[in-house]
């Protein structure tokens, strides 16, 4: 039986040159490199421009990943942007990505899950792709977080930074003899449970406050749940597919915490060297760092054609998913 699967073609990233290091945080607010690092595994975080915007990263990334597939933009038909740092409340920064690529064709949106948004995304493009609604897709994490963060709260000004990372996913028939050795998306899982969503928020909003608000979150809460969430949602993919930790290449987590990332990767059984990690250098960026991350490993050769990615995230809402491709 012939099936469909979403490929990627190529992946791109892109971050702002300002770097904002632990120390320089130190200047601003009663804290230190040594409590972030021990914490939070965060060395360093970069922060958009005055004037450089959440489309600007976007495009960047998009461009970047479009270089990597060798194609142009005209052969894109949908473009999801997974984003709770928009551009502006609407239009969608999407379609401020898809007329600066110069695309006047097919379907553009934003999707908003906060750090899980990049697994919902890539979640949304796959079906839409292998229902043979559309042929290719940019699927862009992007995000500057600097611009809803209180640089007066400790707890939260130092776990955050900007960036933006983008995949290409193109609709390939391929014959469905043993699914899990087919390249693209293999399977996924989304949860939300509203119950948490006091717990890591954003204050404003255009219909409660009329303004853009800052981030609050009760991050011992959050703490709390992230490694038991993460490791439901992997270990439920795991089991649908058949697969043992062992056969997993690679582990790409969304980068929120040090002590998350490693504690999920034990409670799986997965071994270090299979973690991709750039929270040490991207701090938190929110939607977009699991393609930043996928971006890295892909750029210095670690993650190569024919591997098996396992991508998760969890984050406000609470939301969280999990999903497995083949490179
Ligand atoms: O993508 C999902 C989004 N978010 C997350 O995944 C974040 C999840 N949470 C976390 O990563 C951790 O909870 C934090 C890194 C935010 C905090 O680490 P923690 O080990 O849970 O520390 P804590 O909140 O229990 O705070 C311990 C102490 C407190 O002082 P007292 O009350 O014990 O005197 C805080 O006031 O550390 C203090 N503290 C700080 N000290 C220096 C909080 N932030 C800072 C800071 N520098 N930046």
């Amino acid at each position: 039986m012939t099936v469909r699967r979403s490929v990627v073609r190529g992946c791109g990233a892109y971050l702002p040159k300002t770097i904002l290091t632990n120390n320089d945080l130190a200047k601003r607010v009663d804290t230190s490199d040594e409590w972030i690092v021990q914490r939070t595994g965060i060395s360093q975080r970069h922060i958009a421009a005055d004037g450089e915007f959440t489309s600007d990263l976007g495009l960047a990334s998009a461009k970047a990943a479009l270089a990597d597939a060798g194609l142009d933009a005209g052969d894109i038909d949908l473009i999801v942007v997974a984003t709770s740092t928009p551009d502006y409340t609407f239009p969608a920064t999407a379609v401020t990505i898809q007329a600066a690529l110069g695309i006047t064709n097919g379907a553009a949106f934003d999707l908003q899950a906060v750090c899980t948004g990049f697994v919902y995304a890539l979640t949304v493009a796959d079906q839409m792709l292998s229902s043979g609604l559309h042929e290719r897709a940019l699927v862009i994490g992007a995000e500057t977080f600097s611009r809803i963060l209180d640089w007066e709260d400790r707890g939260t000004c130092v776990l955050f930074g900007d960036g933006a990372g983008a995949l290409v996913l193109e609709s390939v028939a391929v014959d469905d003899g043993n699914g899990i050795d087919d390249r693209g998306v293999l399977a996924a899982r989304l949860r939300a449970d509203g119950r948490h969503c006091d717990k890591l928020y954003v204050d404003g909003g255009p219909s409660r406050t009329q303004t853009v608000g800052h981030l609050r979150m009760e991050g011992r809460e959050v703490f709390k749940h992230a490694v038991t969430m993460i490791a439901e949602v992997v270990d439920d993919l795991m089991d649908a597919t058949g697969l043992t930790a062992d056969e997993i290449d690679w582990f790409v987590p969304h980068q929120a915490n040090r002590r998350i990332i490693d504690g999920s990767a034990r409670k799986l059984g997965l071994s270090p060297e299979k973690v991709v990690i750039t929270v040490d250098r991207h701090a938190n960026t929110s939607a977009a760092s699991i393609p930043l991350a996928l971006s890295e490993a892909v750029g210095d050769g670690r993650i190569k054609q024919g591997d098996l990615v396992m991508l998760e995230a969890m984050g406000g809402g609470f939301t969280w998913g999990a999903v497995l491709l083949r490179w």
